[in-house]
This record gives structure tokens, sequence and C-alpha cells, in this order.
């Protein structure tokens, strides 16, 4: 059973303080955005790739696929995004070929997602409907409010979930159009399905390289991490 993913890229890159949307930076030579995009062409399971863009980006982002994508293993469509990451999801699901299919989402700003986590979520989302990537907390976490701690939270079972995530497009759709109707916004799609859905959400571990590129200095982190696969 292949899948579609949705590539999110119609953000602001607000934090970053850069000058453009930060999936247009160049990361050793490279476009953000063309790191995960050449993963998933590379994943023979992926057989759609929905890029979500912001609508005067799209022919800056057509031209990078045809500069920096030698062979198209299988089609994108090029789709304009919302004012929320939430809504950009919601627009990328219009474009899904078969609601019947699996869908993964993912962040455009995460380049370094590698083909095995993908095959392990793709192998969990099969067995469990709902899978998403993600790696235990390493820092210790306190519940603070107006500047006293309150707690120190069991680190145990806390984990920082990471993209992509996976599910079926109906699921994944029936829970978004929930979340419309009620003005809800969650933080990632996994958040939707375990508000409206009964669907238990299966974790898959995943890697501590596989950052969001966020602010400045996750830029030179990203850097080494690309110096590092490459040799
Ligand atoms: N995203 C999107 N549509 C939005 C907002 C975000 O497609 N309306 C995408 C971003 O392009 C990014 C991913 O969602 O790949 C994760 O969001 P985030 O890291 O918050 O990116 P930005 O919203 O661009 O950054 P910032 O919040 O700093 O402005
Ligand atoms: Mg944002």
């Amino acid at each position: 059973l292949d899948y579609e993913v949705i590539l999110l890229a119609a953000g602001q890159g607000k934090r970053m303080g850069a000058s453009r949307n930060k999936i247009l930076l160049h990361l050793i030579g490279k476009p953000v955005i063309s790191y995960s995009l050449k993963t998933f062409l590379n994943d023979p399971a992926c057989q759609h790739i929905i890029l979500v863009t912001q609508a005067d980006e799209q022919d800056l982002l057509a031209a990078m696929i045809k500069k920096e994508i030698k062979k198209k293993r299988c089609p994108i469509t090029l789709v304009s995004g919302g004012s929320e990451r939430q809504y950009s999801v919601f627009n990328g699901l219009s474009a899904l070929f078969d609601l019947e299919n699996i869908v993964m989402v993912h962040d455009g700003a995460r380049p370094f997602v590698n083909l095995a986590q993908l095959k392990a979520l793709h192998r969990k989302v099969q067995e469990t409907r709902a899978a998403i990537l993600g790696v235990p907390v390493k820092d210790t976490i306190k519940r603070v409010v107006e500047g006293i701690v309150q707690e120190t939270v069991p680190r145990e079972t806390l984990w920082q979930i990471q993209t992509p995530q996976a599910f079926y497009g109906a699921d994944l759709l029936a829970v978004h159009e929930c979340a419309q109707r009620q003005g809800y916004l969650g933080t990632d799609d996994a958040s939707l399905i375990e508000k409206y859905s009964n669907l238990s959400v299966s974790m898959v571990l995943g890697s501590y390289e596989n950052i969001k590129l966020t602010t400045p200095e996750d830029m030179l982190i990203g850097e080494a991490i690309v110096k590092r696969k490459r040799s």
C-alpha cells in the first residue's frame, strides 16, 4: 500500500529572521525544502507529493524543483497554503488522489528525515492507522507559572514529537473538518486525531537529527548534520 505526502512549505519563517521563507534558504548550497523533497522522491512507496506553498512563491518553487530534481519518480502537485499550519494541511488534503490512501504530513523545515524512518512509520501506520515520529525528551522539564517552578514533570513518559505523521486520508480529513467547525487549532495533526477520533496514535522512535529549522542557530546545527552525513 503506497502513500501520499503533504509537504508543508507555506509558512513565513518569522523566527528565523531571514529576508525570505526559511524553506528557501540555502543549507550547504541547496534549498532547505529540497532535502526532504528528495528523500520522499527516493522512497518507492511514495506515490504523490503535495507541496503546500504560499501562493506567491509557487513560481519560485516550481523553478527550484526543475533545477534540483533530476528525475521526478512521482508527481508533485503544488497547492496554496493557509494562514496557519493546520489550514495548510487542510488545503493539502484536497489534492489527495484517494482518501483511502495513507497520507503522511511533513514539515518542509525538517530536512533530515531519512528513508529508514519513512519505512518504519509506513509499516506502523498500516498496523495501527495512526503513527508519528518522535524521540524521548532528554532535558529536565519543569512546569513554570509566572517565573516560579511549580513542579518537575517526570520525564520517563515524555516524548518530543516530530514529523512525518502518518494516517489514512479519510481519518485525517474527518478530524480536520471537526477542528475547523469548532475553530480549534492544534499544534500538530496527531493532536486532532487524539481530540476528535477514537484512534490510538502509535509512537515510532525517530532520530535526534530530525530537527526542525526554526531559529538561526538551527541553520548551524543543520550544516553540521549535512556535513556528517556526507563524510
Ligand atoms: N507552515 C505552512 N503553513 C503555515 C505555517 C507553517 O505550511 N501557515 C509550514 C512551514 O513552512 C514549516 C512547517 O509548517 O515547514 C512548520 O512550521 P514552522 O516551523 O512554525 O514554520 P513557519 O511558520 O514558517 O515559521 P515561524 O512560525 O517562525 O513563522
Ligand atoms: Mg509557524
